[in-house]
């Protein structure tokens, strides 16, 4: 046995005082009480799952000025998170059989924590889905254009949906369609601008052309961060394939909460009006989105802090994701099954990881956490290479310990492992 631990175990959508014992990375046994040595008992503080975030841009390779995978991952476990998704807008971006294992080969030497790599689709590389098959976890799709994006016609979609759909992976979506963003394009100076130009429209047109498109096909499809009551009156009745995320900062922010620094809350799609938030907090409350997602956006302080015109869209989120959504559940905001369901379990199912769930057979990913250490969030103490946060001075409630595949990777603000340490996942 290479360990049990002992505190309030989350399991079965219930808290019980008991032991859970692991054995080569995998959680080999459930019971009120095991005697086993090395034993660590964590008092009254709850076990819970490691999340996984589906949505993450680590910037490796090409803009590791801003980020990189050993820091993205460092980041990623202190906040909870053991097993992250990355994108493909990275330079060069991840397009082609080459540029995946480029990338594999560097993430398996930086990761902290688990990980898996998605390729992109674009109007270039269409013809070749198949070959990229067995090298990535899944293929994202930008219908509109975003920071280093590659774009893929709407024209195109149908052809490119038939062929994700016969290599059964996942396929995610930025939502926004390329020709009503064009439509509205203008200056922008301020938020208010940004939103007017990247209206509710572009993403409910592009959501329009994804059930369209995909109408017949079963393989998963995943809408990444949902922003507007427009999309998700659209999403509502969606095929059962169709999963929904949304980010904290949707969640946590709306555009006229914002009057400082404008830029640094840039990122696409927009954050909007307070009926926009609280309509993604009601489908949150009720079932309706599946997952919570990150989309980690890093961009270094000094490219944030220009004209709000020539500053990058993106926000960074992958360490405080966890936290944040923990102090919700410490307000009464959201239940922790809710919490556990839409952190843990669903990105699990959705991209075939036997992780999630505090359960016989699954990796023994998990945090150790006191809910009534509530911090204040601060840049100082994260551990992104952006070096800032937008959720500075927001309520977190951080893991003390953090477990992926048995073996203790955070304790008391220090990392125990190397970098390397995280695998890629089976694909
Ligand atoms: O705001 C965004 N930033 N939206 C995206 O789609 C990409 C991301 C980035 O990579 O910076
Ligand atoms: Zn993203």
């Amino acid at each position: 046995m290479d360990l049990t631990i002992e505190g309030n175990l989350y399991h079965n959508g219930s808290f019980e005082h008991g032991c859970l014992a692991v054995d080569r990375g995998k959680i080999v046994a459930i019971k009120k009480s095991l005697k086993t040595d090395p034993h660590l008992n964590v008092g009254t503080n709850l076990i819970l799952p490691a999340g996984t975030d589906l949505h993450v841009h680590f910037r490796d390779p090409g803009f590791t000025q801003k980020e990189d995978f050993s820091t993205g991952s460092m980041a990623a476990a202190f906040g909870g998170i053991s097993c992250v998704f990355d994108m493909p807008n990275t330079q060069p971006p991840t397009i082609s059989t080459q540029t995946l294992k480029e990338k594999a080969q560097l993430a398996s030497h930086k990761s902290y924590v688990d990980f898996g790599l998605y390729a992109a689709i674009s109007d270039e590389n269409i013809g070749r889905i198949a070959d990229l098959r067995s090298l990535c976890a899944g293929f994202k799709i930008f219908l509109g254009s975003s920071t280093h994006a590659l774009r893929l016609s709407t024209q195109n979609l149908r052809v490119a949906l038939l062929e994700t759909n016969r290599t059964k992976k996942l396929t995610l979506f930025h939502a926004e369609d390329e020709h009503c963003l064009r439509k509205h394009a203008d200056e922008e100076h301020t938020l208010i601008d940004h939103l007017r130009c990247r209206s509710a429209e572009c993403e409910e047109t592009a959501l329009h052309a994804i059930l369209e498109s995909s109408q017949g096909l079963s393989s998963p499809i995943h809408i990444c961060h949902l922003s507007s009551c427009e999309g998700f009156e659209v999403l509502r009745n969606r095929p059962s394939n169709i999963s929904v995320g949304v980010t904290p900062h949707h969640l946590f922010f709306d555009v006229h909460s914002i009057n400082a620094k404008q830029a640094f809350y840039k990122v696409n799609p927009p954050i909007r009006s307070s009926f926009d938030r609280d309509t993604l907090w009601y489908g949150v409350q009720n079932n309706l989105i599946d997952i919570f997602e990150s989309d980690h956006a890093p961009h270094a302080e000094e490219e944030k802090n220009v004209d709000f015109h020539h500053a990058p869209s993106g926000l960074p989120g992958v360490e405080t994701l966890y936290p944040l959504l923990l102090a919700s559940v410490k307000k009464g905001q959201i239940t922790l099954d809710t919490l556990i369901a839409l952190l843990c379990e669903r990105p699990a199912q959705l991209l075939n990881l036997p992780k999630g769930k505090l359960e016989v057979g699954r990796d023994a990913d998990f945090i150790v956490v006191d809910m009534k250490k509530t911090e204040a969030i601060t840049a100082e103490h994260l551990h992104s290479k952006c070096g800032w946060t937008p959720f500075e001075g927001f309520p977190g409630i951080f893991p003390s310990q953090v477990f992926i595949r048995g073996e203790k990777v955070i304790d008391d603000h220090q990392v125990l492992v190397k970098p390397g340490f995280g695998n890629p996942v089976e694909v």
